[in-house]
């Protein structure tokens, strides 16, 4: 594309951003659509949190994603916080509406959007070991409780940030916190698995958050790890006869949102999902 002045902005702000796979998903879908857009990556520090946003504001950005470690602190520079994002405790997406600038999140419905088109799953009445007590379970949990889960249970290394993840969640739905040695007798008895800590993630392949002896059939195993692909306890998953759902379509999804907002058209979900499945080959 060649680029005028009259070219669209929008982009992404975090510490790093050199291993991010957005801008090659994103820049990939406005060729595809023939949007005229660009997304563009930037280094931020924290330091240079507040000068950054004003700064793309001042570009004139129709918007940018927000990723670690800036999800919560770049609430402090934005003048509207849309109730997902006031909900998860984080922003991943910033709109710029003519100036003012509102945050909203997109990881939770994402997730959910890509939980159930790629297993056809109903959350209604699921029973749920959410696996790690992090941002990323924060946004996945809620969604999961709002979607009307039955039980959340939450497992995690340690004990008070599962506590505290229960308790948030428990104005949607019934929750228990656990640590995660204690997984046995309530995995037997849950119908969904949900894997949010980086265990396993590449470079460390081998690497399997709960002893894979406890994976059962009945279970569908989602991990939110998309590199690699399979992860170890998907593969375990597999073995022992289960559903399982990566990381990948998470990706996908909560960038297509964005660009519903951004863009104000539906996202070439399927190309997306083509171009991070060879960028990450
Ligand atoms: P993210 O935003 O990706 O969720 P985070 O907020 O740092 O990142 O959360 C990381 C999660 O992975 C936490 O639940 C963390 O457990 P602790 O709360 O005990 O720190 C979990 N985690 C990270 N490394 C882990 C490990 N080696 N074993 C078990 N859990 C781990």
């Amino acid at each position: 594309m060649v680029i005028t002045g009259t070219v669209g902005k929008v982009g992404l702000i975090g510490h790093p951003v050199g291993h991010s796979k957005s801008p090659e998903i994103w820049n990939d879908a406005f060729e595809n659509q023939e949007i005229p857009y660009i997304y563009l990556p930037f280094d931020v520090s924290t330091g240079d949190l507040g000068s950054a946003v004003s700064g793309l504001k001042s570009l004139g950005f129709r918007g940018f994603n927000v990723t670690i470690p800036h999800k919560v602190s770049v609430m402090n520079f934005l003048d509207e916080i849309e109730e997902e994002a006031v909900e998860i405790g984080a922003v991943n997406t910033v709109i710029n509406d003519g100036g003012r600038l509102i945050g909203t999140n997109t990881d939770g419905e994402g997730y959910i959007q890509s939980l159930q088109s790629e297993t056809g799953l109903t959350l209604a009445g699921q029973h749920i070991v959410l696996l790690g007590a992090g941002g990323a379970a924060r946004a996945v949990g809620t969604a999961l409780a709002k979607a009307g889960a039955a039980q959340i249970t939450i497992a995690n290394r340690t004990m008070d940030k599962a506590e505290a993840l229960a308790s948030r969640l428990q104005r949607w739905t019934r929750t228990n916190a656990i640590l995660l040695e204690q997984i046995a007798s309530p995995l037997q008895d849950a119908s969904l698995l949900v894997q949010t800590t980086s265990v396993g993630m590449s470079p460390n392949k081998e690497a399997c958050p709960i002893d894979p002896e406890l994976l059962h059939s009945d279970l569908l195993v989602s991990d939110l790890i998309y590199h690699p692909r399979q992860t170890r306890l998907l593969k375990e998953a597999k073995i022992r006869g289960a559903r399982v759902h990566s990381g990948l379509g998470m990706l996908v999804h909560q960038a297509a949102l964005a660009y519903q907002r951004w863009i104000g058209k539906d996202a070439p979900i399927k190309q997306m999902m083509e171009t991070l499945d060879q960028s990450l080959k």
